[in-house]
């Protein structure tokens, strides 16, 4: 299926200031990739070319954002940029309260220790890293209740995101409503392959959720990019704006976490949102020991009014026809190519199928962290790893195997160019076409959090 959009887009925007990129020998790329372990996250990144690590805190702000960085109120409680950023997730989101966190994981952990107890379930359309380690610190356990689609890199369906409303259903009638403090949403959903749900989905899952009072809580990470799929392939959402569809799914939902590093273009930032007010004042409390004063959180005057102002850019049609424009540009470009990839196109990067473009090799040779590092070797691109060693290890030991083993190719926002685009498919290209000659990893480290950041690894033989 071709998303070409009908008409070339451009960014809306021209470019004030550059950063110079390095450029690197082979002979540099080798012994760097040594160096870190062919873990790409341990390699320096002045040492990189073009960095498709991830898409969070990597975006480049507007001139009016680093003008709010300049109007920081830097006290420590009760900062004008506090209220201003309040005032605006009300606004653009339509939560009644938000507490700042220093990142996401912040905002997670919080709700986490509030809402979970120990052996309850909480299912959600699909495990993201951070956000399922939170959970079963607090002592519940993750179920997934995504799609099947969403499992299978070739399947098309629009909405990949999408919870499978029968599971959901015969989970509240094995464990029963009062074992499920909430169902964990998320909105383009990034294990997926940045696949979006859509509004009709979301409906039904309230409906079912207000019938049993369960929560629904939303990681509204990527929520604009969500908003311009459902604005693109969702019937009767047409003619309505970004802005508008991103109100419309927060209301399906009763409070959320965000890390405002990917959609909201700030390179540091998140908050928790919520509707309820004994959940907000109980999360109030507890954000002064985890984070800071629940007017800060962790962050600075200038970093909350940087946000407040790119929560809004965020959701401007324009932007995010560019945003996901470019993204499409290349999916289409290694498509072409004959490059294995996630399809549809998903919102925040293009994810390679490792298992298909490296089919000789078997799960526990690590696929995906193979491909990352090899794609590095060839051009200085870093990417990540989203297969086995992300998905880490069951609370008994075992790996977990998923079925999707992804290279993540993550494109910031406002960042790079079309030509950018076209190196990279064409370093791709290049790997491909020696891929019978690539072999496997062993791992030599593993730390027991998050291994994925920290792990180490060397070249079977
Ligand atoms: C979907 C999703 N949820 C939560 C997080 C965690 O946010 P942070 O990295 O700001 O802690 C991320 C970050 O990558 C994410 O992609």
């Amino acid at each position: 299926m071709k998303q070409q959009m009908k008409w070339s887009w451009a960014e809306p925007y021209k470019i004030k200031m550059v950063e110079l990129l390095k450029m690197t020998t082979p002979g540099q790329r080798k012994k760097a990739m040594q160096e870190a372990g062919f873990n790409t996250f341990l390699l320096k990144s002045e040492d990189v070319y073009i960095d498709l690590l991830t898409d969070s805190g990597t975006s480049a702000m507007s001139d009016r954002q680093w003008a709010g960085m300049m109007m920081g109120d830097e006290a420590y409680a009760g900062s004008r940029n506090f209220y201003h950023l309040e005032q605006v997730v009300r606004d653009v989101y339509g939560y009644k309260y938000m507490i700042p966190t220093h990142q996401g994981r912040g905002a997670e952990n919080i709700l986490s220790k509030i809402l979970i107890k120990k052996g309850d379930i909480i299912p959600g359309n699909m495990y993201f890293t951070t956000t399922r380690l939170h959970q079963e610190l607090a002592g519940g356990r993750f179920e997934d209740i995504i799609i099947d689609e969403a499992h299978d890199p070739e399947n098309e369906f629009p909405f990949k995101g999408n919870v499978n409303i029968e599971k959901l259903t015969k989970l509240i009638a094995k464990h029963g409503a009062e074992k499920i403090p909430y169902i964990s949403i998320a909105t383009s959903v990034n294990m997926a392959g940045g696949q979006p749900i859509s509004m009709q989905n979301l409906k039904e899952l309230r409906k079912l959720t207000t019938k049993h009072g369960i929560r629904i809580i939303h990681d509204m990470t990527r929520v604009a990019e969500n908003a311009f799929f459902i604005q693109q392939r969702e019937k009767g959402y047409d003619k309505k704006s970004v802005a508008e569809i991103v109100k419309e799914i927060c209301s399906c939902t009763d409070g959320a976490t965000m890390s405002a590093k990917k959609d909201a273009l700030v390179n540091i930032g998140g908050f928790l949102a919520i509707n309820d007010w004994d959940v907000f004042e109980e999360a109030r409390n507890m954000v002064v020991v985890y984070e800071g004063l629940h007017t800060y959180g962790g962050l600075a005057g200038r970093d909350m009014e940087a946000m407040a102002i790119g929560i809004g850019e965020s959701v401007d049609d324009n932007h995010i026809k560019a945003r996901i424009g470019q993204v499409i540009y290349l999916g289409e470009k290694m498509i072409d190519f004959g490059i294995p990839i996630v399809k549809p196109i998903g919102g925040h990067g293009i994810f390679v199928d490792a298992k298909k473009f490296l089919p000789h090799l078997s799960q526990d040779a690590f696929p995906a962290q193979t491909l990352a590092a090899e794609v590095y070797l060839d051009s200085g691109i870093r990417t990540m790893e989203r297969g086995v060693v992300s998905a880490g290890r069951k609370a008994n030991g075992e790996n977990y195997y998923p079925k999707l083993e992804l290279v993540r190719f993550t494109i910031p926002r406002r960042v790079y160019t079309q030509a950018h685009m076209d190196v990279i498919a064409e370093s791709t290209l290049r790997v491909f076409e020696r891929r019978n000659k690539i072999k496997g990893l062993e791992m030599v480290y593993e730390p027991k959090y998050l291994r994925f950041f920290q792990a180490r690894f060397k070249k079977l033989q």
